[in-house]
């Protein structure tokens, strides 16, 4: 695991959004994996300016998103779907048939998983995925306790998490209690994996997902089995890491080294 950490939000999604553009230049058919959530927001914000302001272009690029809420239409305002399109898909010169979000009103949702990870193999597999973390330690919607070996489907979602998206949903408002989520393995098979952490509520899952021991008690943790992940933290979130200094000092020290000998190093294919 690679650990960056960075001032404030703003650097971030600068980095963040370096690293998915260069993905996206290197192979301008580049299969994406998603993520909703506040987290990406600043990420996608900035892959939209470069689109407008620099020509970055997404017409190559299929995207897969992670997870989709069962029981909401794709245009109600709180779906996933409507959160990709608003937040970017709109925003950019990507081809809507190109972009993929987990059908969560399919008359037998059981069914969804295994479709979506069909699609994904027939698309090449994911080149990139791009993950928030839940304040559980979830990945996707794979709560604590899921199967470190599974794939897309349907899952039931913790008090926590439903308490976490409640800020979302009005209060007499119906609010999803199960969601289609890609699996573990599923995000595990992802070529490149970028996990962006914001603020000091995601401090301890932070912490257990690179410090803690490998465990079905924070999904997250099974990124330290995954060859190429880089964690891009705020000093909020990296604030209970007990080898933080440790994690600048590989940064200082390996910067250069990429930088000469393999400057394209994290790209994936
Ligand atoms: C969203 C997703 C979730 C979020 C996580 C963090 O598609 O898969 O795992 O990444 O719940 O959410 P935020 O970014 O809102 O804190």
């Amino acid at each position: 695991m690679e650990v960056l950490i960075f001032p404030d939000a703003q650097s971030l999604a600068c980095k963040s959004a370096d690293l998915v553009e260069s993905q996206i230049k290197t192979f301008p058919d580049s299969v994406i994996g998603l993520a909703t959530g506040s987290t990406p927001l600043g990420l996608y914000e900035e892959l939209i300016r470069r689109h407008n302001e620099n020509d970055l272009s997404f017409t190559g690029v299929k995207t897969f998103n992670l997870d989709e809420y069962v029981g909401i239409p794709a245009n109600h305002p709180q779906s996933y779907r409507t959160f990709m399109d608003d937040n970017f898909f709109c925003k950019i010169n990507i081809d809507s048939s190109n972009t993929q979000v987990p059908n969560g009103m399919a008359e037998n949702p059981l069914d969804v998983g295994p479709a979506y990870e069909k699609m994904i193999e027939k698309a090449g597999g994911i080149d990139l995925q791009v993950l928030g973390v839940g304040t559980d330690g979830h990945i996707g919607f794979n709560e604590p306790t899921s199967s470190l070996g599974s794939m897309t489907r349907v899952k039931t979602l913790t008090k926590q998490t439903i308490e976490d998206n409640s800020r979302f949903f009005k209060p007499d408002e119906f609010q999803p209690k199960l969601a289609i989520t890609m699996g573990i393995k599923t995000i595990l098979d992802a070529r490149r994996i970028l996990l962006l952490a914001l603020g000091e509520n995601k401090a301890e899952a932070v912490k257990d997902m690179i410090e803690g021991p490998l465990s079905s008690m924070c999904p997250a943790s099974a990124l330290q089995l995954h060859q190429r992940t880089t964690i891009l933290l705020d000093e909020p979130a990296a604030s209970k890491l007990s080898l933080k200094g440790y994690y600048k000092f590989v940064g200082e020290m390996q910067d250069d080294l990429v930088r000469k000998h393999r400057p394209s190093d994290w790209i994936s294919r």
